[in-house]
């Protein structure tokens, strides 16, 4: 008798632990789901109506002063992304902070930022992150210049770590196809977003250090990396001669560096590539079909710019953290 009291005494205990487990786990989901979001379209909508107009015009401005705005900025997201995602890591200035990392040598831009966050604070502070604004400027960028324009959905908080040994992330002009796709799938990127993004590079500029040596020394042998056009690298030649300066600029799509085309593919299927790693999607048998596409060699229309959109709203959405993660700076450059 008394065992079988026990027992059920027992049985209902475990039940009411069981029912507290279960109210436990669901309290923490609760908790998470206020703790992360999804980004949204018109986030600032209520809270500061007018940030998407002042971060253009902040853009407009800059960029009519320095055409060369545009592609620092549209740079300056990318490299926030692939490190710690998209959360402005990339903006902090301190002795160790990521913008001190070779990975990160010739970023710049980062006084715009610093003006259209100047600018939101006067009038919603402690609204509008450094992330968004850097995603809504990269947008920017691309429309200014002649590209697709595209939604960006915002909500993205600051994050409150900056270190230059994260920086590894970041793919670099020596690395192969194999190793930029794993980049890319570590960011949940596709080989196809891995060329649609390259595509960057219709506009902006690199140092000669970082083409010289396929002038001049490919394989140590004082050799001409084979992969480039014989004609175009008699060009590169003169834009980086052998004893000229290492920091001098040359346009990476040769013909059209400040316009938004896809010209740039054009030149890579003509061996016309600057950067190695340009020119190498166009060997890798799984990047090539999207280079020649892009370029307009084959039967389909040329879909780079709404390609490129697509990608860019992907790439802005790499690790993002929302709701109570993270936190809204209130100057770019400094950690709150
Ligand atoms: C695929 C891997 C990539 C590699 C290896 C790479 C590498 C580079 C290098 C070496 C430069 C020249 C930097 C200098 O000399 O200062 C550069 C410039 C640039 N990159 Fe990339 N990049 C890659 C992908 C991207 C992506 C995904 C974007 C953006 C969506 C991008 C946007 C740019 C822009 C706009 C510039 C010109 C910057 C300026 O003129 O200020 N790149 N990139
Ligand atoms: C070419 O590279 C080799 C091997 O890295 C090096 O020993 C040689 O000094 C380089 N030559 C020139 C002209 O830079």
């Amino acid at each position: 008798m008394i065992n079988i009291a026990l027992c059920i005494y027992s049985a209902v205990k475990l039940k009411l632990i069981m029912q507290k487990i279960v109210i436990f786990f669901t309290l923490i989901q609760t908790f998470s789901v206020l703790g992360t979001a999804d980004l949204e379209v018109g986030f600032y909508q209520d809270s500061c109506p007018n940030t998407e107009q002042i971060v253009r015009s902040t853009m407009e401005q800059h960029y009519s002063a320095d055409l060369k705005i545009a592609p620092a900025i549209l740079r300056l997201h990318f490299h926030d992304c692939f490190v710690r995602g998209c959360d402005g890591s990339v903006l902090i200035s301190s002795s160790s902070s990521e913008k001190t990392s070779p990975f990160n040598a010739g970023l710049s831009g980062f006084e715009v930022i610093d003006d259209a966050k100047n600018r939101l604070e006067s009038g919603c502070p402690g609204i509008v992150s450094c992330a968004d604004i850097l995603a809504l400027a990269a947008r920017d960028a691309v429309s200014l210049t002649g590209g697709p324009s595209w939604e960006v959905a915002t909500g993205r908080r600051d994050g409150s770590v900056s270190s230059a040994l994260d920086t590894f992330n970041l793919p670099t002009p020596f690395d192969s196809v194999a190793v930029l796709k794993q980049k890319f799938l570590a960011k949940g990127l596709s080989a196809q977003d891995l060329v649609t993004l390259t595509g960057a590079h219709t506009i902006g500029r690199a140092e000669c250090r970082l083409v010289s040596y396929r002038l001049y020394n490919y394989t140590g042998k004082g050799d001409v990396d084979p992969s480039i056009n014989t004609n175009f690298a008699n060009i590169l030649s003169m834009q980086c001669p052998r004893k000229g300066s290492g920091r001098n600029l040359i346009p990476m799509d040769t013909g059209s560096p400040d316009v938004f085309d896809s010209t740039f593919f054009f030149n890579v299927v003509q061996g016309n590539g600057v950067l190695e790693s340009d020119q190498k999607i166009l060997d890798d048998m799984s990047t090539r079909a999207y280079v020649r596409t892009y370029a307009g060699f084959d039967q389909a229309a040329n879909s780079f710019e709404s390609a490129f959109a697509d990608a860019m709203q992907k790439m802005g959405g790499i690790e993002v953290k929302t709701g109570s993660e993270g936190n809204i700076r209130k100057v770019c450059s400094v950690l709150n």
